[in-house]
């Protein structure tokens, strides 16, 4: 992570000096949570990591399973982690020369600083793995794994009667919680997107390529050493901000069109996930500023009534989103004069971490410690109009903490940088 910390001094306004691995201190006690749950269950976790056949074709690079890289850290393919009550067993393959050739080298099994390096106490050939399964049903009544990811598993044919069960009731409510470290992380990866969404406002103009504010965003966020977009960067304009995954990015905005950028890097494993939409030639007019204008509001009065208890789902009690839904169906209205809350028509948020979607169903109350999204938007496409404003804030005790306040979303302070650009 040294040269990325570097990258990130050098080539961007961030500052990175915060940012820190986490240690293996905290995947030792990830692991031991996990296995306090394993012994009242009686049963054992069986994870695969992500394999290079998997995930990392020639088109895409390979990167670790979210669940696997949680409990241990590691980033290279092909490893397995075993935990039992008492124990915990870490598996990776034999070197693969031809494979190495490709993607490099590789620890081994063999390396005598196996235990050091990946910071589990047993570190066995994945040719043990079956063994050491088989060994340890003896005791146990039933095998946790995360399912969706294992549908071409052996496990099936390992654990015979055994029930296998679904490992995210163990391990998605510790990733709901995010700790000290992991919002130093979070905290980083909204630092580095938006200051790509600072750089995207200073290149915004009549007659550039959709897709030219595309790759202005993503360097930003590559030269700052983060390793993947957190999703498809999302730049629409004029009729295409209406569009809510848009993703081709290849129309030629004009004068008088808005421009919506859901952009966000995912650095050191965490993703942020921004959204901001700006008038291409500068100044909003005045239907478009009145539109932002109710966004701004339902994201404000749903952010002032965060804290633990509320939800992100609607139609439940202590709903975020009906806070947000109620705002912009009672200011504005459509041309025909109808109220706006059904071109409102998306959920307000999800939990972010690991994945730009971590695991958190929006129906589960609140508690602090969750990083989640309020992104309230409204889509016009009859007047070519969407706008969405989508940040990342923490749950804290008594209400929330912005993560991406560097980034502005006063339409005033927008226009002020965008006028402000030296053309
Ligand atoms: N960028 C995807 C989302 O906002 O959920
Ligand atoms: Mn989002
Ligand atoms: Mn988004």
């Amino acid at each position: 992570m040294f040269p990325r910390i570097w990258a990130a001094l050098i080539f961007c306004s961030v500052s990175a000096s915060a940012v820190e691995n986490i240690q293996p201190s905290e995947y030792r006690q990830r692991r031991a949570k996990v296995r306090e749950q394993l012994a009242k269950e009686k049963g054992l976790l069986v994870l695969f990591g992500s394999t290079e056949d998997e995930r990392g074709d020639l088109r895409s690079r390979y990167f670790q399973e979210a669940n696997f890289y949680y409990l241990t850290g590691w980033t290279e393919p092909g490893a397995r982690l075993l935990l039992t009550p008492d124990d915990e067993f870490f598996f990776l393959p034999a070197r693969n020369e031809i494979k190495e050739r490709y993607t490099g080298r590789k620890l081994a099994p063999s390396d005598k600083n196996a235990v050091d390096a990946t910071g589990l106490a047993n570190v066995l050939n994945t040719n043990k793995f079956e063994l050491t399964l088989f060994n340890k049903l003896e005791t146990a009544e039933k095998i946790f794994a995360i399912l969706n990811i294992n549908k071409q598993s052996p496990l099936r044919r390992l654990t015979g009667t055994r029930a296998i069960e679904s490992a995210a009731p163990l391990i998605f409510p510790l990733r709901q919680i995010k700790s000290p470290a992991e919002l130093t992380l979070l905290q980083h990866a909204a630092d580095v997107s938006a200051a790509a969404h600072k750089a995207a406002w200073l290149r915004a103009a009549s007659g550039l390529f959709e897709y030219q504010v595309s790759a202005t965003m993503t360097n930003v966020y590559f030269e700052a050493g983060c390793e993947r977009s957190s999703y498809p960067p999302i730049v629409g304009s004029g009729p295409n901000s209406t569009i809510l995954h848009y993703n081709k990015n290849d129309r030629r905005m004009d004068s008088g069109e808005v421009l919506l950028m859901d952009v966000a890097g995912e650095c050191s494993m965490y993703a942020s996930d921004i959204t901001r939409t700006i008038p291409v030639n500068g100044k909003f007019s005045a239907r478009q500023r009145e539109i932002y204008d109710i966004v701004l509001g339902a994201q404000r009065a749903a952010i002032a009534a965060i804290k633990p208890g509320m939800r992100l789902a609607k139609e439940v009690e202590n709903s975020l989103h009906k806070i947000a839904f109620d705002y912009i169906n009672t200011h504005g209205k459509n041309l025909k004069g109808e109220p706006l809350g059904k071109y409102f028509t998306h959920g307000l948020g999800h939990h972010v971490g690991l994945d730009v979607h971590d695991p958190g169903p929006p129906i589960q109350p609140l508690v602090a410690g969750n990083v989640i999204t309020i992104e309230p938007g409204i889509y016009i496409p009859e007047e070519g109009i969407g706008v969405r404003i989508e940040d990342v804030l923490l749950v804290t005790a008594t209400g929330s903490k912005l993560l991406t306040a560097s980034l502005p979303s006063d339409p005033d302070a927008i226009e002020q940088i965008l006028n402000a650009r030296k053309r």
